[in-house]
């Protein structure tokens, strides 16, 4: 059996008439934690998203493998039953729709059993408690008229209840004061505790501080142009991303 969760080969991707990714090659383990970090405008957020399934994205050759299963073909709902997840860089308000159905609906979509109520509300206060949310934010219509940091807190939600086998937060920690980002990093780490793996796209180092980071990938102009551990991170820190534009 291949012991990784994701396995992408060559993947071409991009939007209508646009190829966006040119070739990409990446690997995750089960229990690892990825960082991909890249200028704006380099394909990070179309890598997410063609990963997850957003069919306004297509994948135009090349392979994902997710859990061994070539996933290129199912929908974005299937992927995440299977155990993909991926959260927003802006996530979208939901009028009429408050934060605990919308929760309810996604585990039931994600496990495909009915939700047993009980569990369900306790695990909402546990994770309440745990990001420092207040219990009435779930009674409220998802996202609306949620600050950024708390609709970035309410992906992280979201992340906790679904427990994926995989999970791409995409910017999660932008926008998010000091203390936020602690407790956003707590949610990841909790999430991280019970075996899940994380592909982290992020401008930021301050959220990785709180992370053990397996491996670092730094995405230019739609292509992988080098790969390396944690210490990447510094070494981006210090020198921007010039010094692999020329060598990309
Ligand atoms: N739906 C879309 N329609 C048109 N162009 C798109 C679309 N999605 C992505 N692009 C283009 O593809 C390129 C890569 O965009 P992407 O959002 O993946 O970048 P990014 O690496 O996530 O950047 P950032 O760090 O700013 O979030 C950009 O030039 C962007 O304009
Ligand atoms: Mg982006």
């Amino acid at each position: 059996m291949d012991e990784k969760i994701l396995k992408i080969k060559d993947l071409h991707a991009g939007i209508e008439g646009e190829e966006i990714l040119h070739g990409i090659d990446l690997a995750v383990a089960p229990g690892e934690t990825h960082v991909l970090m890249g200028p704006n405008g380099a394909g990070k957020s179309t890598l997410g998203n063609v990963i997850m399934g957003n069919p306004a994205y297509k994948a135009l050759s090349g392979s994902i493998f997710f859990d061994g299963e070539d996933i290129v073909s199912l929908s974005a709902d299937e992927r995440s039953r299977r155990g993909l997840f991926l959260s927003f860089q802006n996530p979208l308000e939901v009028p009429g729709l408050s934060m605990e159905a919308f929760l309810r609906g996604a585990v039931r979509e994600r496990t495909g059993k009915a939700v047993k109520i009980f569990a369900f509300r306790k695990k909402i206060e546990e994770i309440c408690k745990l990001l420092d949310m207040d219990p009435s934010y779930v009674e409220r219509d998802l996202n609306v008229g949620f600050s950024g940091g708390e609709k970035k807190k309410a992906e992280i939600f979201q992340l906790l209840m679904l427990e994926p086998k995989l999970a791409i937060l995409d910017e999660t920690d932008s926008g998010l004061d000091v203390d936020a980002v602690r407790t956003v990093s707590k949610g990841i780490d909790h999430y991280l505790q019970n075996g899940g793996a994380l592909l982290i796209i992020t401008h930021s180092t301050r959220i990785l501080d709180a992370l053990k980071v397996d491996a670092t990938h730094i995405l230019v102009n739609g292509r992988i142009v080098k790969d390396g551990d944690g210490s990447l991170v510094e070494e981006i820190n210090r020198g921007g991303y010039a010094q692999y534009v020329t060598e990309g």
